[in-house]
């Protein structure tokens, strides 16, 4: 009778030991893993003046990928002004997005940002200069304040503060129990679609860089939200070179320049009115309401 708890205990604890060992195999799978994208510290900073973005003849395919996700793409994304992308689902217009931080690596063409290019400056200084805004938000299991202080750890409260009121998150964060001191949850569960989107621009705002990344949540949210998410975006987007994968037909009225893909490729460009008479493929997605 004696031994029948410590053998438990035993069998316990060889459960434990499992556990951790089957969680360490799959740790050290992502610590191996080969650093593709290496920062090269000889690299000098990237300087940025009006932040335009250019793509020489750029093709991608992915590792597991059986056709190129963009192929041969000469692109001229104006500085301070917003670019749109549309297309159908595949296009190609995430992986356009994605290239610029350099979250892969082209295998042929080049991007160049005011002239530099993004292969030649480091990578911590390419990065600094962009902001992400991406559809699926991530968020920390931590309170509001701390969250946007993610992207720059030495912000001040009045600075939390302003950069919410310009992303029309400070008037709920305010009803809040704890007002920024407020636990979001995991990934922000205590959240509405609108009010995560809502941070994540506030995080955008405070980390005030020149170029911004945007890809537009598809889920659709009530016409009050929308609006101010709109005016969010508004004021995150002033006098930035922006480039937004956009699904609403709002975005793209205020763009600059839309480019419409398909299939990895560039289709055509231009402003709504103009498009919607030249291509045939804008004026299918627009009747099929993909924006
Ligand atoms: N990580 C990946 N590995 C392999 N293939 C991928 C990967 N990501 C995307 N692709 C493929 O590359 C092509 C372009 O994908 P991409 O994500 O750029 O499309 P998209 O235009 O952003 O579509 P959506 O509107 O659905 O977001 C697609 O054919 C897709 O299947
Ligand atoms: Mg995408």
């Amino acid at each position: 009778m004696l031994s029948y708890q410590p053998i438990r205990s035993l069998a316990t604890l060889n459960m434990a030991i499992y556990q951790g060992v089957a969680a360490a195999e799959r740790i050290f799978k992502i610590i191996d893993e080969k650093i593709q994208i290496k920062d090269e510290e000889k690299f000098p900073e990237l300087k940025v003046k009006n932040a335009d973005i250019k793509f020489q003849d750029v093709s991608f395919q992915y590792k597991t990928g059986k056709d190129s996700a963009v192929k041969k793409i000469n692109l001229n994304i104006e500085g301070e002004k917003i670019t749109a992308l549309v297309g159908h689902s595949g296009a190609g217009k995430s992986t356009i997005m994605n290239l610029i931080p350099r979250f892969y690596q082209q295998q042929s063409g080049n991007i160049l940002i005011d002239s530099q290019d993004i292969t030649k400056v480091s990578l911590h200084s390419l990065r600094s200069k962009i902001s992400l805004v991406s559809q699926d938000i991530i968020l920390f299991d931590d309170n509001v304040e701390n969250n946007i202080k993610y992207a720059k750890s030495d912000a001040t409260q009045d600075e939390i503060k302003n950069a919410c009121k310009l992303a029309a998150a400070d008037e709920f964060i305010e009803t809040l129990p704890e007002k920024y001191k407020t636990n979001i949850g995991e990934n922000g569960i205590r959240l509405s679609g609108g009010q995560k989107q809502r941070l994540s621009i506030a995080r955008a705002i405070i980390k005030n860089a020149p170029i911004i990344l945007l890809d537009e949540a598809t889920s659709s949210l009530d016409a009050e939200s929308e609006e101010k998410v709109q005016n969010a975006i508004f004021n995150l987007t002033k006098n930035k070179t922006t480039l937004v994968i956009a699904h609403r037909l709002s975005t793209i009225k205020k763009a600059n320049n839309i480019i419409v893909m398909k299939d990895g490729n560039i289709v055509g460009s231009g402003k709504h009115d103009q498009l919607l008479k030249t291509s045939k493929d804008y004026e299918s997605l627009y009747s099929k309401q993909v924006i």
